[in-house]
Parts: structure tokens; sequence; C-alpha cells
């Protein structure tokens, strides 16, 4: 990958030097960097660069050189007077000449992250801003500094300028000297995230007003380590997984921060008294296992206060007096399981509330003038006062689900609440009298309950303003023939004024509606006739069967041709087979009645010659063969005795009977003459379409077709023939077999 870049990289260098003779170095930027139409943004990044190219624009603002292999601090910058931002992140630099950032009037940001700088003096850090005057970010994170001290009785680095000094993960481990930030006359932010650091003590800056430390090693932090920054305002110390808050005189204090975040460290006690001017405090995820009475007393200023994720068991009645203003308090994922009586009326303008997977039992007795939002879901709660939710003047939200709740007290009234969320708890009943006093409701989840009896939509007479309800997972008895379910369904699923989704309502008995929606359960008690097929689906009906039918057409017709042209070929080659068989049989036939001639026995070999005394009555024979041929076939037992000796099976006795069969003259002719020959060739061709309906029919043809076709692989010819062969063969006479045929057939 690498090196496929750097040969990309050779290849379009190569190609630029030799097409671009005449072209400026200019042109030369663009090829290798990607520059934006008006040339202000070059972005060099990942390109293997070992410098910045010559002759780039001078009107550059953004320059991004990062990700490259540059070692050395580009000399080639000077006439950029207009840059803003020079990202050299990622690069291998380890050394700033004190001139290198000369005339970069206009430089705000200088990324050096990622680099190799391994002590300041390398950086030139007293010199080398001084000449860029607008500098204000400079990145420095990723090197390995290793401490953050004044140079041997000099500042360390100085600008006029310089508002942000990022120094992440620069292996810092401590902060030494009279003040590394000395010569920042104007530093606001100081980012020193992700360093061994174990204490900050040591920096002084009138003007710094946010400090991030966190994920660093700090153990400590006392009252004089923020004493030096009189403007913080913004002290970030979260991930100091041993930090500890002094308690007491020792106290770290700053009269300026606002914003404290001490989260994911080791605090077991709070004490914020140092700080009176905060307004947002973020200790979640800590130790902290109680409050203690007048705990925020002096923070009168918190807005935000998130005590989450922490072991806090116990809070005194007065815990949070002196909270007037705060708006947010999170005490989720303690182990609170009782909370004093009036301890939330001290916090007048509390709107949210959260006290999620604590151990509560109850939400009677509590009151609140404020909170709207309480979120007291995942606890332990079993039991709703009666009168508990009127103790809430303000609420609209309540979340009270994954709790213990079986039962929802009847009139809980509070002309606030919106939105009651009890899902998953246990409740099975409520009734016209449950929500009847919450004239408010809008909102109302009852999730994964044990309700089985269909409410009633008279349950909401009095909710006018109900829009949501979710009613899924419970165990609802479906009764369908039951109007009042029917009601229900409607109210609750009825557009325009849907509550929940129709799917969401299962039916959960009797046994043979378990698992299916109300809808489905009931759908032919709802709708006896089935007439609400409305226009609508009786169009999708029509589109669908049009469609079908075309479909169906289509493929019948391409079918219907596919077979017509499969048949066509059939046709043509049974035609073809005929033919051949027509020509064999010729061939046959001629055979044929060679053979019977020459093989027939006389058949007065067969028959006991006469005895004298029959002789005598006998007719006086003539000469003629033919005759005497001829009067054979009118005797059956010299039939059979002839059928021995044939040799072609019907197709002989066909022609024998039709009187055809070849006499010895016609043998003797065939060796002789040639027009006998002529004559004889012929007769093959008297044969009708009868013959050779006989031919195709016949045992011994079949078989020859086998033997003959079979070899074309044309199955449906195989499996007749084999069929045919199947049927008991006649005997025969073999003499005259199909193998010796061949020189036979060469004599015609
Ligand atoms: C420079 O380029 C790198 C990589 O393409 C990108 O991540 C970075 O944000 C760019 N820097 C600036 C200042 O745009
Ligand atoms: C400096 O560059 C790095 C990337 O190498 C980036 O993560 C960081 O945000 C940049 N710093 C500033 C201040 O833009
Ligand atoms: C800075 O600019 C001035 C005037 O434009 C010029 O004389 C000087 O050589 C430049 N400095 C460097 C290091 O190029
Ligand atoms: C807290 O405020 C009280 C007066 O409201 C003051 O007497 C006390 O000194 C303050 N505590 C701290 C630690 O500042
Ligand atoms: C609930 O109210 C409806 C009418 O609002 C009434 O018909 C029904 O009987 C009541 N049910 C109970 C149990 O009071």
């Amino acid at each position: 990958m690498f090196i496929l870049r750097k040969l990309l990289f050779l290849v379009i260098v190569a190609n630029a030097e030799i097409s671009d003779v005449d072209n400026s170095d200019r042109n030369y930027v663009c090829y290798v960097c990607a520059c934006s139409a008006d040339r202000r943004i070059v972005d060099c990044s990942k390109r293997s660069l070992t410098n910045i190219p010559d002759g780039i624009s001078e009107k550059v603002t953004n320059l991004n050189v990062s990700n490259n292999e540059i070692l050395l601090f580009p000399q080639n910058l000077n006439k950029l007077v207009n840059l803003i931002s020079l990202d050299l992140s990622g690069n291998q630099i380890s050394h700033m000449p004190e001139n290198a950032l000369e005339n970069l009037t206009s430089l705000e940001l200088l990324n050096l992250s990622r680099n190799n700088f391994d002590t300041w003096m390398n950086l030139n850090p007293n010199d080398v801003l001084q000449t860029a005057t607008n500098l204000k970010i400079l990145d420095l994170s990723y090197n390995k500094f290793q401490t953050l001290e004044n140079l041997a009785n000099q500042e360390l680095l100085i600008s006029s300028s310089l508002e942000t000094l990022i120094l992440d993960n620069c292996e810092i481990t401590s902060i030494h000297g009279r003040s590394p930030l000395s010569g920042l006359i104007n530093i606001r932010v100081l980012k020193i995230n992700f360093n061994p650091l174990s204490r900050i003590q040591g920096l002084v800056s009138p003007t710094l007003k946010s400090l991030y430390v966190s994920n660093c090693q700090l153990s400590s932090i006392n009252q004089n380590e923020l004493s030096y920054l009189p403007s913080l305002v913004y002290l970030q110390l979260s991930y100091n997984y041993d930090l500890i808050l002094p308690i007491s005189s020792t106290s770290p204090v700053s009269i300026s921060l606002r914003y404290l975040d001490i989260s994911f460290c080791n605090i077991m006690q709070i004490n914020l008294a140092g700080f009176p001017n905060l307004r947002k405090a973020l200790l979640s995820h800590n130790v902290i296992r109680y409050l203690e009475s007048n705990n925020f007393i002096n923070n009168s200023k918190l807005e935000y206060l998130d005590l989450s994720y922490n072991n806090i068991g116990s809070l005194k009645s007065d815990t949070f007096r002196g909270l007037g203003i705060l708006k947010y308090l999170d005490l989720s994922w303690n182990e609170i399981a009782n909370i004093p009586e009036n301890s939330l009326l001290q916090m007048p303008s509390l709107t949210h509330l959260k006290l999620r997977r604590n151990y509560l039992t109850r939400v009677g007795h509590l009151k609140s003038t404020s909170v709207a939002i309480l979120d007291m879901s995942y606890c332990e709660i079993n039991t709703i006062g009666k009168d508990s939710l009127e103790d809430w003047q303000s609420l609209v939200d309540l979340d009270l689900s994954h709790n213990l709740l079986s039962n929802i007290p009847d009139s809980i009234s509070s002309n606030t609440l919106k939105y009651l969320n009890l899902n998953y708890n246990r409740i099975s009943a409520v009734s016209n009298n449950t929500f009847f006093m919450l004239p408010r409701l809008t909102g109302l989840g009852v999730i994964g309950n044990r309700f089985t009896a269909i409410w009633s939509k008279s349950y909401f007479d009095f909710n006018p303003y109900l829009e949501r309800l979710d009613l899924g997972d419970n165990m609802w008895r479906c009764d369908c023939a039951d109007g009042n379910m029917f009601d229900f369904y409607e109210f609750v699923t009825l557009e325009p004024n849907k509550k929940e989704e129709s799917y969401n309502l299962i039916c959960n008995s009797p046994v043979n509606l378990v698992g299916q929606t109300w809808l489905e359960a009931c759908y032919f008690t709802w709708n006896p006739s089935d007439k609400v097929a409305n226009a609508d689906s009786l169009l999708w009906f029509l589109v669908i069967m049009i469609v079908g039918l075309a479909l169906c057409l289509l493929l019948v017709n391409g079918i219907r041709r596919s077979m017509n042209r499969r048949l066509a070929s059939m046709q043509a080659e049974r035609e073809r087979q005929v033919e051949e068989a027509r020509e064999r049989l010729r061939q046959l036939r001629m055979r044929a009645e060679q053979e019977a001639l020459c093989n027939t026995p006389d058949p007065r070999d067969l028959v006991a010659p006469p005895s004298y005394d029959e002789a005598l009555s006998m007719p006086k024979l003539n000469i003629s063969c033919q005759s005497l041929c001829e009067e054979g076939t009118g005797k059956k037992g010299r039939r059979k005795g002839r059928r021995k000796t044939k040799s072609s099976g019907d197709l002989l006795e066909e022609t024998e009977r039709n009187g055809d069969l070849p006499t010895v003259d016609d043998f003797e002719l065939t060796e002789t003459s040639d027009t006998n020959r002529r004559r004889r060739r012929r007769r093959p061709r008297k044969f009708g379409s009868h013959e050779i309906a006989e031919l195709d029919q016949s045992p011994g043809v079949s078989r020859r077709r086998m033997s003959e076709y079979g070899a074309i692989g044309d199955d449906s010819v195989t499996i007749e023939v084999e069929a045919e062969l199947e049927r008991p063969l006649r005997s025969r006479n073999r003499r005259c077999s199909i193998d010796d045929d061949e020189p036979r057939e060469s004599d015609f």
C-alpha cells in the first residue's frame, strides 16, 4: 500500500516533469496535492512527502501537510503571508529553527502533533512563536517533552497571541518552575490530558480559563493549586482514578470556577465549598457514600448536579439546602432507600430529578413544587400512595417503569401529569376510577404488566388529551363476542386518534387464539360477512388478477411454442428413420428373396414322398417351377414347414402371400441380367404405407432399429424399441443374420 502510493507519486512527478516542462511550479503543486478552485486550500496530506513542494501560491490560507515524512521544519513557507492554518501533524519533525515562522503573520493554527520533538529546546520555544504574531492555537500533542517547566531562568513558550496550547499525550510527568505559562500572556486554554501527572501545582496564569487534566494520575488537588489561576472557569479532572478532594481547610478554592468535571475519580466525600460560583458539577462514577447536611450550602449558583453511579446510601433532610437555582439533579444508580420528606423542597427550581436504580419502595410522601420530570424507574417501588402525586405540584412526566407495582390506587390525582410510564410492573387491573383524576394525561404506558381483561374505553372518559397508550406485552384474554373488546379496539387503533399500533395487541388466551393479534383473532367476528372489501382492495385484486392472467398466457404461449418446435424436430427425425427403414427394408427384402430362394429346402424334401399309388393318382406335373410353388402356398403343412425356413419375418410372409415371392428365375436373372436387376431394384418401391407400417411393428425390424439408431441417442426411439423387444420374438432362421449382410449388400 505504502510502496504503491510512493510509486504513484513518482509516476505523477515524472509525468509532471515530462509534460509540463514549461509549466510553473504552481501547477506541479496541484498535481501532487489537492487544491481548491481558488487555490486557497491546499491538501498535501498522506502523500509520503519529505518536503513541502515549492511554488505554493501566496494566496494559500490552509495548508495541510499532515501524515507525510517530513524530517525538518519546511524552509519554504516564508512567503505565505496569508497562511492561517498549517497542519504539520503526523510527520517526523524534531527541530524548529528560530525563524521557522517568520513572515507567517496571519498564521492562527499550527498543528505539530505527532512529531518527534523530545525536548523543549529543539522547538526554540522562546523565539519561534514571536514572529507569528497572530498564532492562537498550537497543538504539540503526541510529542515527548516529558516536562512542563521553564527553561533555565527563562520563560518557556513566549507568545503574546497564543490562546490555546495543547500538550495531550506528551509524557509529561511534572510541572515545575516559576511558571511555564508566564510567557503566554494571552493563554486561555491549556490541555494536558493523558499525561502521567500527579500534581498540577505551579500553574500561574492570570488569563487561563480552561484547564483540561483528565486521564492523568492526579491523586490530590490542593488549596493552592488553583489559586494562581484567577480566571479559571472550566476544570476537567475526570478519569483520574485516584483523585480525591480534600475536605476542610486544605480543599481547593476557585472563586471563578463554574464548571467542574470530576467524574470517574475516587471522591468519597463532597466538598465543593471552595467553588462558590460553580454552575455545573459532574461527580458521577465516584465512591461517594453519603451526603451530609448542608453539603452544598456554599454552592448557591449550582444549576446542574450529577451524582449518579456512586454509593450514596443516605441523605439528610438539609443536604440540599442552599441549592436555590438547581434545575437538574441526578441521583440514579445509587443506594438510596429513603429520601427525607421535605428535602426536595429546598430546591425550589429543581425541574428534573433522576432517581433511577435506587432502593426506593414508595412514591408517596415526597414533595416538590417544581419537579416536572421524575424518573423513579428500576427501583423497588411497590406502592403508590393515594395522594402521592398531589404533592408533586408541577409533575408532568413520571417514569415508574421496571418496579414492583401491582396496584394503582383509585383516584390518583394530578392536574399537571401528562406522561405516566408504568411499563414492566405487575399491575393486573385498572378501572373507571383509576385515571379519571388525571385530566391532562396524554401518554400512558403499561407494557409488560399482567392485564388479562380487555380494558374499556370508559376508563378514559375524563382524559380528553390522551394520545398514546402502550398496551403491548400483556396477557389479554380475547373474547371477540364481547362488544366491549371491539369498542376498545376501535378506541385504541382507529385513525386519526390512534393510540397504539394494532400489532402490539396480542391475545394470550383462550388457547386457540394465543399469539394472534386482536384483529386476527376477531376478524370474522367483527366482520361477519367480510363486506369490508372496499374499492381499494377490489382494485388491487383486479390488478393482480390481470397481471397473473397475462403471465399465465405468456407462459402457456412459450411452452406451446417450444413444444411445437420439439414436435417438429421429432417428426423430422421420425421421417428420416422411416426413410432409412424403408431403404433397409428394400435391401433386406432383396436379400431375403435371395436367401429364400437359396435356403428354402425343397418342399419336396419335407413331405414324405408319395407312395407309388399316390403318385399314380397325382395329376401329371407340369414343368414350371412357378406353378409348383403356387401349389405349395395353399397347403397348411407345407406353409408351416416353410415358415421355419423364413429369415426375414412377416415381411417375407406378406410378400409371399401377395404372390411376390421371387422366383428361381428371378434369382438367376439377378446374377446375369442388368435389366432384371433394374427391375428388382424398382420392386421395393411398390410397397405401400401398409407394408411400411408393418415393417415398423415387426420385432425383427425393431431390433435392427435399435442396433442401428440406438447410438443416435434419441431416448424415445430406444425406449420404444426396448418395449417392443420385450414381446416374445418369433423363432427365426439365423443363417442369414445381420452379420452376414455386409458382403452381400455390396453385391447389390
Ligand atoms: C489534514 O488532513 C488530514 C488527513 O487527510 C485530516 O485528518 C485533517 O483533518 C486535515 N487537517 C485540517 C486542518 O484540515
Ligand atoms: C492536529 O492534528 C491532529 C491529527 O493529527 C488532530 O487530531 C487534531 O485535532 C489537530 N489539532 C487541532 C487543534 O486541530
Ligand atoms: C520575510 O519577508 C520579508 C519582506 O517580504 C523578506 O525580506 C524576508 O526575506 C522574509 N523572510 C524570509 C525568512 O524569507
Ligand atoms: C460558606 O458560606 C458561609 C456563609 O454563607 C461562610 O461563612 C463560609 O465560610 C463558606 N464556606 C466556605 C468554605 O467558603
Ligand atoms: C364505567 O363507566 C361506564 C360508563 O362511563 C359504565 O357503563 C360502567 O358500568 C362503569 N363500570 C364500572 C365498573 O363502574
